[in-house]
């Protein structure tokens, strides 16, 4: 594969119509809002003892999420963008991810819930005072009200984090939402042939995008099938009644040892009952249902199912590829369906409900190629480690992407019905280690296509 740098992308401009301004600031405001409205749900719909249990080893106390956002949020509005002086500086070091490990959170001298939310709500309410007097240019933390956008993605990264604390969490459901809508039985094809060529991957015009999506260039991908929906439980459920998790040649030598030594036999939150599999979902017992996107699988049994099924997972650039390219123009779009920011009649994101979407559904939202679901519903194992592309520049800070490129973490991409739209674009990048399946995390296969195209 070749990579070079798209040189005439990036325009960045130090001036801006007083309608741009109001347009940032609006869309600010409102990204904040609705991050906040979503981490008070996630917070108040369990009591106090609930807030502060921890509900898993990988994952932190409700209440440490919650003054995490608000200190990152004091930290880059009210410090970095605004100048102001540390409103709690003691306890800067608590809420550090990178000084404590989530193990360890539960021990530490921690906000009570109540001082957490007066905290958070302190923070917010200087933030939009900021917000209010923000000029959007000058420094690239405050141009196109990056910084804003990165705090809203930030909280609501987060509000995903503490939805797979409340799926962790035992005892009754706290949490409802309607579920999608009923979607017709897919009967269009199985794949979908994604030309040969070059694209333009990542981006260098995203005004929000995060660093890691940068800059924008351009990647030589082979002709190649992919599945047009992501796969299913009932087609997982054929991997898991064939043997497949008894079976060393479908699975990677690191993979097989986790297998064995972890003891899997399917996806986690499900258990056989007779003839069929349960699963739990939100505090809620369930049949597993065939025609859901298949969720709560690591990196290593997507990768097994895939040789199983006489595939593989596709690469990141494919993904981005067959998500974002349009053979009509040769351009790369934010989204399959264009450039339009996500409706409810294109994806499955934002919490609206607490599963995926059965496979073949949001028709509004495929590809010009015609593959669907790339946005929303599961995250999406890719074949690929988490780099930095060429010509990448850590902003805004080192810790945000770049000390987990490498080996240890494989890309997931497309989002969850647990992301919020500010936070999902075609271009988003997400990565975790192999073994992780507590994440909202599906795949779909891929194929080569170029014996058969040259
Ligand atoms: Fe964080």
């Amino acid at each position: 594969m070749t990579a070079e740098t798209v040189s005439d992308a990036e325009t960045v401009s130090d001036s801006e119509t007083v309608s741009d301004a109001e347009a940032v600031r609006e869309r600010a405001l409102a990204s904040l809002v609705t991050a906040r409205e979503r981490t008070t749900l996630l917070t108040t719909c369990v009591d106090g003892p609930e807030l502060t249990a921890q509900h898993s080893p990988l994952m932190s106390p409700l209440v440490w999420d919650l003054a995490h956002i608000g200190n990152q949020e004091e930290q880059w509005l009210l410090r970095a963008v605004a100048g102001q002086e540390a409103i709690r500086p003691e306890i800067d070091s608590l809420y550090d991810a990178f000084e404590h490990p989530r193990a360890e959170r539960p021990s530490l001298p921690l906000l009570s819930p109540k001082e957490a939310h007066r905290y958070a709500a302190e923070v917010r309410g200087r933030a939009l005072d900021v917000l209010e007097k923000a000029a959007f240019h000058g420094t690239r933390l405050t141009e196109a009200g990056f910084a804003f956008g990165m705090i809203a993605q930030h909280e609501q990264q987060h509000d995903e984090t503490m939805l797979i604390t409340h799926q962790l969490r035992r005892g009754p459901q706290a949490l409802t939402a309607p579920d999608p809508g009923p979607v017709p039985l897919f009967t269009g094809p199985a794949e979908v042939l994604v030309p040969g060529g070059p694209f333009t991957m990542g981006t260098s015009t995203e005004p929000w995008a995060l660093d890691n999506e940068r800059p924008a260039h351009r990647r030589e991908v082979a002709p190649f099938w992919i599945d047009t929906t992501p796969v299913t439980n009932a087609a997982y459920q054929a991997f898991i009644e064939d043997g497949g998790y008894d079976e060393p040649r479908w699975w990677t030598a690191a993979g097989w040892a986790h297998v064995r030594r972890a003891s899997l036999t399917a996806p986690l939150f499900w258990r056989r009952d007779g003839g069929q599999w349960l699963r739990r979902r939100f505090g809620v017992t369930e049949v597993v249902p065939p025609d859901e996107p298949v969720l709560h699988v690591c990196w290593y049994e997507a990768d097994a199912y895939a040789r199983w099924a006489g595939r593989r997972l596709p690469t990141e650039a494919e993904w981005e590829k067959a998500a974002r390219h349009d053979p009509a123009t040769g351009r790369s779009t934010r989204y399959p369906w264009g450039d339009a920011d996500p409706t409810p009649e294109h994806a499955n994101l934002g919490q609206r409900h607490l599963r995926p979407a059965p496979a073949g559904g949001y028709p509004a939202g495929a590809s010009p190629l015609g593959v669907r679901q790339l946005i929303g519903d599961v995250w999406e194992w890719t074949a690929s480690d988490f780099l930095p592309y060429p010509g990448f520049r850590a902003f805004p800070y080192k810790e945000y992407s770049e000390v987990f490129f490498g080996p240890e973490y494989k890309v997931l991409r497309g989002g969850s019905f647990a992301v919020d739209p500010v936070a999902c674009r075609g271009t988003f990048r997400n990565w975790d280690h192999p073994i992780r399946r507590q994440i909202f995390s599906g795949f779909r296969t891929a194929r080569d296509a170029s014996r058969e195209t040259s």
